[in-house]
């Protein structure tokens, strides 16, 4: 840290888990900042607790004071609850901001909600960035996905490049992805893919619980195993540690003690909706969020197996090597689907995404930080209008992976074991490997009922078929 009295150019509202972790980050960074909470005794506990990091800090108890603190042209970062308490800090910080002053929405917004903001001029400057990583993320190094005009991000980078995490090769995981609402837009579509990497983990997590009859332990080393691997990354790390954890109370392992009911605070539902917009597939981020939907329905599927009875489970011939490669197929189909749909969001809003930075940016610090993302990086710097499955390196993966893929799908299928994130995905899969489909049926269906019209494969103008003449 290096310690200064000059008055901070940064401010930050909302001192809650991780506005308090970006706070003291930047502190640490060598950024003065002041900051202020709603909860004045909130802002003099973070204040208190902030140790060798409070001179650093100018603590605040009115948003007057606060402004008055930091030095113009302000930056002032806005990390509080998605929703109306952005509109409401907005309208709050009005009066008292200059044009040239900056607010940076820091939160999980809706890039709608974004977009309204923007639409609506606000009298100073607005700025948005996505923030990845967790309380730990924010603290020590979270991944930033900036959205804005260019002179703000060029105004903000050297703060926000400096409290980021970086990659292995150095460079940090804050880029600027777009004007409007484009950074949290990447955002929720990372988070979509988070929903569907925890998703498909739980899958395989599954089969080893139910079908093969192991003990969460060895469900753990499994996990901690494939994570010396391709499979490399933060969220099978710690799936590894969370099966290996103990319960002090039952004796056994805590993930047995843990409901089956996933929460979700609807980042992962934007995404899905935002893609059926822009008719972007992305089913296994769709069968993430059926997943967590389905799994707070405990008593419908009580009262499921009650009925229909517990489902075969007993699987015999499926190895840990299969499922690390459905694994591997399922992550590598999921981020193709996602790298397609935000080129759809990029075509259709007017935002050059720059998909190997978005790659880059999210190859540390944020929750799907993953060694294949410097392989996806990669392979999009060849040539981003590319679907990920087409470029030789994954195509590879693949040829080598699927066949696992269709092996566990199948033994889920015939033994009852619900795997619908890995099953999409090898449904998509399927459907993109196919150049002859079944939609002649859909078009024959269509001008039956509707005179819809269909085109013929020989060219011939002969739009409708022979009912059309009944
Ligand atoms: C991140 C996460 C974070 C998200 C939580 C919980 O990138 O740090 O995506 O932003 O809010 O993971 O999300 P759900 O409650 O929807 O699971």
């Amino acid at each position: 840290m290096t310690s200064t009295k000059a008055p901070p150019q940064v401010g930050l509202i909302g001192l809650g888990t991780m506005g308090s972790a970006l706070a003291l980050n930047i502190a640490e960074k060598g950024f003065p900042i002041a900051v202020w909470n709603r909860t004045v005794q909130v802002t003099r506990d973070f204040h208190a607790g902030a140790g060798d990091l409070a001179p650093m800090v100018t603590p605040t108890e009115t948003l007057a004071a606060l402004v008055a603190a930091i030095r113009p042209p302000r930056a002032i970062i806005l990390m509080v609850p998605a929703g109306p308490a952005v509109d409401d800090q907005l309208a709050a910080l009005t009066p008292h901001l200059a044009p040239n002053d900056l607010v940076i929405d820091a939160g999980n917004a809706n890039f709608h909600d974004t977009n309204r903001r923007i639409a609506a001029r606000l009298p100073f400057r607005f700025m948005r960035i996505g923030v990845s990583g967790g309380e730990e993320g924010a603290r020590h190094g979270p991944a930033i996905m900036a959205g804005g005009a260019p002179e703000d991000w060029a105004r903000m980078k050297a703060v926000l490049q400096a409290i980021a995490a970086q990659a292995e090769d150095g460079t940090p995981c804050a880029a600027h992805m777009g004007p409007e609402g484009a950074g949290h837009f990447v955002k929720a579509v990372h988070n979509g893919i988070e929903y569907a990497d925890m998703q498909m983990i739980a899958e395989v997590y599954g089969v080893m619980r139910d079908g093969m009859g192991m003990a969460a332990p060895d469900i753990g080393a499994t996990f901690a195993d494939w994570n010396e691997g391709v499979l490399r990354s933060y969220l099978v790390e710690i799936s590894g540690i969370i099966a290996q954890a103990h319960d002090q109370v039952s004796g056994g392992p805590l993930l047995d003690m843990i409901l089956d009911a996933a929460g979700q605070k609807g980042t992962g539902r934007w995404t899905v909706i935002e893609a059926q917009n822009l008719a972007a597939p992305i089913p296994v981020i769709e069968a993430a969020v059926l997943a967590r939907n389905v799994s707070a329905r405990l008593e419908e599927r009580a009262a499921g197996q009650a009925v229909f009875g517990p489902a075969p489970t007993r699987v015999k011939d499926l190895t840990s090597g299969d499922l690390e490669h459905a694994l591997i197929a399922g992550k590598i189909l999921c981020y193709a689907q996602g790298f397609s749909m935000m080129s759809a969001a990029g075509a259709e809003f007017g935002w050059a995404l720059v998909m190997p930075a978005i790659a880059r940016a999210w190859r540390a610090g944020c929750i799907i930080r993953s060694a294949m993302l410097n392989d996806m990086a990669e392979a999009l710097a060849e040539d981003q209008g590319r679907n990920l499955i087409l470029a030789p390196f994954f195509a590879d993966h693949l040829r080598r992976s699927v066949p696992a893929l269709r092996k566990v799908v199948a033994a889920g299928a015939l033994h009852g074991l619900a795997s619908p994130a890995l099953a999409s995905g090898l449904a998509w899969f399927d459907m993109m490997r196919t150049s002859r489909g079944t939609a002649n049926m859909i078009q024959a269906q269509r001008d039956f009922f509707g005179l819809h019209g269909f085109q013929r494969l020989d060219g011939l103008d002969l739009p409708h078929g022979p009912w059309a003449t009944d």
